[in-house]
Order: C-alpha cells, then sequence, then structure tokens
C-alpha cells in the first residue's frame, strides 16, 4: 500500500513571516505521529530554515524547489545539495514545469539535478507534464516518455526508495483548470506502466505517482481515489493553511478506508 504524500509547492511566494505562520498551522495540524500521509512544505531558499525550525517535530517535513548539480564552489546564485541536507531538508522539487518553460531547464539538466540529489540523499519529486496544445495533438505520452526518459537516464532502479514522481499537467498549474480524475488517472496508469517496462513491477507498484494542478479542497478527495493517484502536489491552494489542510485531510480520510 503506497502512502499518500501531500506536498505544497510555495514557488516564489510568502513572506517570513506568513511563511511561519502557515508553517506553524500545519505543524500544529499533523502530528508527528501520524504515518498515514507524508506532509510536505517547500518554501523558497531564503526561509527554508525558518520553516525546517519550526515544523521540525511535527508530522511536516520540508523540501526545496530546486538545487543545483555540482559540489559547492564557485556558481554563483545556486544551492548546492549539500547545502539542503546540512540544514535537514529531506527533499527536493525538480523539474517543475515553472523551470522547464520559465527556466528553460531540459530534460538533460534535470537529470543531472536528480543523479545529484539522489547521491545526496534526497528524496525527489520529479515533475513532468505536458503543455496543453501537446495535449490537443495527442502527444501526452509521447511527452511523459520523453521526460522519464530523460530525467531519469542512468538512475539505477535501487534509487526508487527515494523517487516520487508528480504529473502536472502545465495547463492545469495555476489556472484553475484541473484534469478530470479520469484524464489524471489515465496518465498515473500511463507513468506507472512506463516504470513497470522500463524498471519493474516492483518499483512500478511501490513508487508513488503525484498529481498536480489547481488540486483545491473541492476536488482533492476525488482526485486522490483514482487508484494510481497517491498524493498531490499543491500549488496555490499550499499557501492557505484553511486550503492546504482539509487536502491533507482527504488523504488522511481516503488512508483509513
Ligand atoms: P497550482 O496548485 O497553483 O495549480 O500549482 C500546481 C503546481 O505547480 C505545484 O507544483
Amino acid at each position: 500500500m503506497r502512502r499518500f504524500l501531500v506536498a505544497g509547492n510555495w514557488k516564489m511566494n510568502t513572506t517570513k513571516e506568513s511563511g511561519a505562520q502557515l508553517a506553524q498551522a500545519l505543524a500544529s495540524e499533523v502530528p508527528s505521529e501520524n504515518p498515514a500521509v507524508e506532509v510536505l512544505v517547500c518554501p523558497p531558499f531564503p526561509y527554508l530554515t525558518t520553516i525546517g525550525d519550526i515544523v521540525t517535530g511535527s508530522g511536516v517535513g520540508y523540501g526545496a524547489q530546486n538545487c543545483y548539480h555540482e559540489a559547492p564552489g564557485a556558481f554563483t546564485g545556486e544551492t548546492a545539495t549539500e547545502m539542503l541536507t546540512d540544514i535537514g531538508c529531506r527533499s527536493v522539487i525538480l523539474g517543475h514545469s515553472e523551470r522547464r518553460h520559465v527556466l528553460k531547464e531540459t530534460d538533460a539538466d534535470i537529470n543531472l539535478k536528480v543523479k545529484k540529489a539522489l547521491e545526496a540523499g534526497l528524496q525527489v519529486i520529479l515533475c513532468v507534464g505536458e503543455l496543453q496544445s501537446e495535449r490537443e495533438s495527442d502527444q501526452t505520452e509521447a511527452v511523459l516518455n520523453t521526460q522519464m526518459t530523460g530525467g531519469l537516464a542512468g538512475v539505477d532502479g535501487a534509487a526508487f526508495g527515494q523517487i516520487v514522481i508528480a504529473y502536472e499537467p502545465v495547463w492545469a498549474i495555476g489556472t484553475g483548470l484541473t484534469a478530470s480524475p479520469e484524464q489524471a488517472e489515465a496518465a498515473h496508469l500511463y507513468l506507472r506502466n512506463w516504470l513497470k517496462d522500463q524498471y519493474s513491477a516492483e518499483i512500478a507498484d511501490a513508487t508513488r505517482i503525484l498529481y498536480g494542478g489547481s488540486v483545491k479542497p473541492d476536488n482533492a478527495k476525488e482526485l486522490l481515489s483514482q487508484e494510481n493517484v497517491d498524493g498531490a502536489l499543491v500549488g496555490g491552494a499550499s499557501l492557505k493553511a484553511e486550503l492546504f489542510i482539509p487536502i491533507i485531510q482527504a488523504a488522511v480520510e481516503l488512508s483509513a478506508e
């Protein structure tokens, strides 16, 4: 049985104070002895330590939204995986669509980061997803195949204990458009079969595949009920405790069923 992961990607949002208040609200809501659902927040880099200190001891983990693939050194503006583990950060989001499409990261760039983060012992949340035009031209599976093949090139099956896949259709991110549960399930099933073909049935069965794209309290339960949806990567709704907590709650309720 795969354990739900509900992760909040704060993107380039919050202040130190508003982030701290949000983290406090979540930490008091998610007890450390709540193994049913894994909960993670990914604040902006400048606030990672502050937020990390607040959630430490609760059931909320903290992760980064990016990292660089080189060891510490002369790479102005970048963040090393060594720095993330140094501050107790245990996860990193890689290949997010905003980094692919706004910052022009390629699958090759993402692959270097994936391998470095895995080496550092971080949990990697590898994001994949198609553009609206790609969906409309029936390219969804081809795009997912390219992104999975590129992002995971050279990654050994033994690393999969540290890998989570996030399916985030780009057209559903921050738009209020959500993939229907059927669309999400179809893409997740494709990804699970991809893992089975490229790795093994055991890896496919154990690897969590999150859905991301306008997840809200009113659609969370239906999305999370899909057989191959193992959690949510939440953007906008993760910035308000009153929206994020009901999404966590939906996962907790489904785990108890
Ligand atoms: P929204 O939930 O705001 O659509 O963002 C999704 C996302 O990009 C999470 O990584």
